[in-house]
């Protein structure tokens, strides 16, 4: 476990280190509101100065989160983009256009140093696939994710840090996967748990493949992020029987036991950002201590499965079971294929 003294220590370096520009993709709720809030604690103690883009549907939920951190720390500039919709690639699009060029008018110096995406969908719901052809848990856990980096990139390259991206979702959940099914049309393939499985896979060798073409310019990070009892487990959507699951079996049983508390889960996030992670390749002939270890099993290797802890999850055995060249390339294919259908104006329906 990466303890919290190292936590807070690498979030002091970090803020002191350059101005920052984030942005938080699921930011008006969660754990998103509570790395912006870590991020404005950490710059209030003698930070460099930051930019926020924060992004959710919810306009009055992104006044409150800016109220509380503009009060935690004032010099900090936030700005909030409204979504419609970010299951669907075209708000995806128009959000990151937004983005680009906000950031392009706000600074002689547009870029992203960390980019954190937590949008998220309510859990064990059957499929239910949007107008663009993908089941809507898929898009906002994954699709919409990666959509999310590629569009984004020109500004995430230009970072100095270099820039760190952040998924918070399941890594370390790989089970089954069936290649010639990646988006689960089949609907004896579907379920949620099978789901997730696919989208945890994807999100390794999707990431994996960005590491190699932007190799020393880009950290990328999925992350299992525990239990951190938010506001989206109160959503009248989720399944009857989650919500008893957890208001009345694990909060009142096992309470802090198993929970993090929002403090520790945003500082947790926001220390991602830390030289622990760097983007590949490392020089290997210095030190490797204190570098975390990504998912090609080498320490530094750029793409990193995360437990909520700092530590790798990755579940190795799940990927020696395939060719990991063949299947990234069919990942990345696959995805890529799905947007530019998108982008066309047609509907995905492979
Ligand atoms: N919290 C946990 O214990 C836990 C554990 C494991 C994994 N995770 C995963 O971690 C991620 C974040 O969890 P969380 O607890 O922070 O979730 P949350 O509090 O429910 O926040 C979800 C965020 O996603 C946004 N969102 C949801 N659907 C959207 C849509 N269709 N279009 C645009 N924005 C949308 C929400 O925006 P608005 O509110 O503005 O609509 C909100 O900002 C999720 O993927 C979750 O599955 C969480």
């Amino acid at each position: 476990m990466v303890k919290l003294n190292v936590v807070n220590a690498s979030n002091t370096a970090l803020v002191q280190r350059q101005p920052l520009v984030a942005v938080f993709f699921g930011g008006t709720s969660g754990i998103g509101h509570y790395t912006l809030r870590a991020l404005a604690a950490a710059e209030a103690n003698g930070g460099r100065g930051f930019r926020a883009y924060i992004v959710g549907r919810k306009a009055k939920a992104a006044e409150d989160i800016i109220s509380e951190c503009r009060a935690i720390c004032p010099q900090g500039q936030f700005k909030f983009i409204k979504a419609d919709d970010l299951s669907l690639i075209r708000d995806v699009d128009r959000v990151c256009a937004d983005i680009v060029q906000l950031e392009g008018n706000e600074s002689h110096n547009p870029r992203i140093d960390y980019l954190m995406l937590s949008q998220g969908s309510v859990i064990f719901l059957p499929r239910k696939d949007t107008k663009e052809g993908i089941d809507v848990t898929m898009s906002l856990m994954y699709y919409s994710r990666m959509r999310m980096i590629v569009k984004l990139l020109p500004l995430l390259l230009r970072s100095t840090l270099p820039a760190r991206v952040v998924s918070v979702y399941a890594a370390g959940t790989e089970a089954q996967l069936f290649p010639e099914d990646l988006s689960l049309r089949n609907p004896r393939h579907y379920s949620y748990l099978q789901a997730r499985s696919h989208m945890v896979y994807m999100h390794t060798l999707f990431m994996e493949v960005l590491a190699e073409q932007h190799a020393g310019k880009l950290s990328l990070i999925h992350i299992f992020p525990g239990l951190v009892l938010g506001p989206g487990f109160q959503n009248p959507e989720l399944p009857t029987w989650v919500r008893i699951l957890i208001g009345w079996v694990v909060i009142p049983v096992f309470g802090r036991l198993i929970t993090l508390s929002s403090n520790e889960c945003g500082d947790r996030m926001l220390s991602l950002a830390s030289p622990r992670y760097p983007p590949r390749p490392i020089d290997k002939t210095k030190s490797q201590e204190g570098v975390a270890i990504g998912t090609d099993g080498e320490p530094g290797s750029g793409v990193y499965s995360l437990h909520w802890d700092g530590e790798n999850n990755l579940k190795a055995k799940a990927y020696e079971k395939m060719n990991k060249g063949e299947m990234k390339k069919q990942v990345w294919d696959h995805t890529m294929k799905a947007f530019e259908v998108i982008e066309a104006g047609k509907v995905f329906d492979e």
